[in-house]
């Protein structure tokens, strides 16, 4: 199964795609995800990446299409992949195209994550993180068992550095500018799945699987 997960930041793309790598058995490949272990790490590209992220803008095309072209050869994606918040601008759908056609691969579907601006908001403001093993909680939707603690593995729950509102608003700014033009992008291309993602996290997850196996 190869996927694009769609939707504006806090449209719970990574949410969904933790559940489908179980499910499918293939991995999630989230760029905001590899860059921000960049920014941890303080590589060459985590310091280039840094002051983009941290305003809530893009980082440069060039940077995230290297990430994701040499993720793909990764012997891992050989059954599929779950792309995560790749590709945001047609430049990166462009080069997305041309990677997997000279791998000979083609997409079987976009799930495009469909959810109000204001619930994103306080999606995004809630969201807490697990700093060991990166699984997501949400303070009011999908709260942990301990308040600050993550139920798989005890580790400290964290806020992430955009997640202000400030940075939000930014986000979804530069989402509607730049990424939300690939929904017709796929729809052309005759593979986009609109999911209506303001249900709860297990009913938009049992919508993509029904979705999926009708496509
Ligand atoms: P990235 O990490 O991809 O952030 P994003 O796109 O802004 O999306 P989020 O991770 O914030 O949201 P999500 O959809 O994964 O939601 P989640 O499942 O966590 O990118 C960060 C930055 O990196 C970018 O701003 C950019 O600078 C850079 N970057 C990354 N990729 C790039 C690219 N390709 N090109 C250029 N730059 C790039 O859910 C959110 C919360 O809601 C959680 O708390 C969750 O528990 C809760 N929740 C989820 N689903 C539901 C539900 N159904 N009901 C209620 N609550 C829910
Ligand atoms: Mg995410
Ligand atoms: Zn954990």
């Amino acid at each position: 199964m190869k996927l694009i997960l769609l939707g504006p930041p806090g449209a719970g793309k990574g949410t969904q795609a933790k559940m489908l790598t179980e499910r499918f058995d293939i991995p999630q490949i989230s760029t905001g995800d590899i860059l921000r272990a960049a920014v941890k790490d303080r590589t060459p590209m985590g310091v280039k990446a840094k002051s983009f992220m941290d305003a809530g803008g893009l980082v440069p095309d060039d940077v995230v299409i290297g990430i994701v072209r040499e993720r793909l050869q990764n012997q891992d994606c050989a059954a599929g992949f779950i792309l995560d918040g790749f590709p945001r601008t047609v430049a990166q759908a462009d080069a997305l195209k041309e990677t997997l056609h000279s791998l000979g691969k083609d997409l079987d579907a976009v799930i495009s994550l469909e959810v109000d601006t204001e619930a994103l908001v306080e999606r995004l403001t809630g969201r807490r993180t697990c700093r060991e093993c990166g699984q997501g909680y949400h303070v009011k939707f999908d709260p942990p068992r301990e308040a600050g603690r993550c139920d798989a593995c005890g580790g400290e729950l964290f806020q992430r550095d955009d997640d202000s509102e400030e940075t939000i608003r930014k986000r979804l700014e530069v989402y509607h500018a730049q990424t939300s033009p690939l929904a017709a992008y796929y729809r052309n291309e005759d593979l986009l799945l609109p999911v209506d993602g303001m249900q709860e996290i297990g009913t938009v997850q049992e919508k993509i699987l029904s979705h999926l196996q009708a496509a």
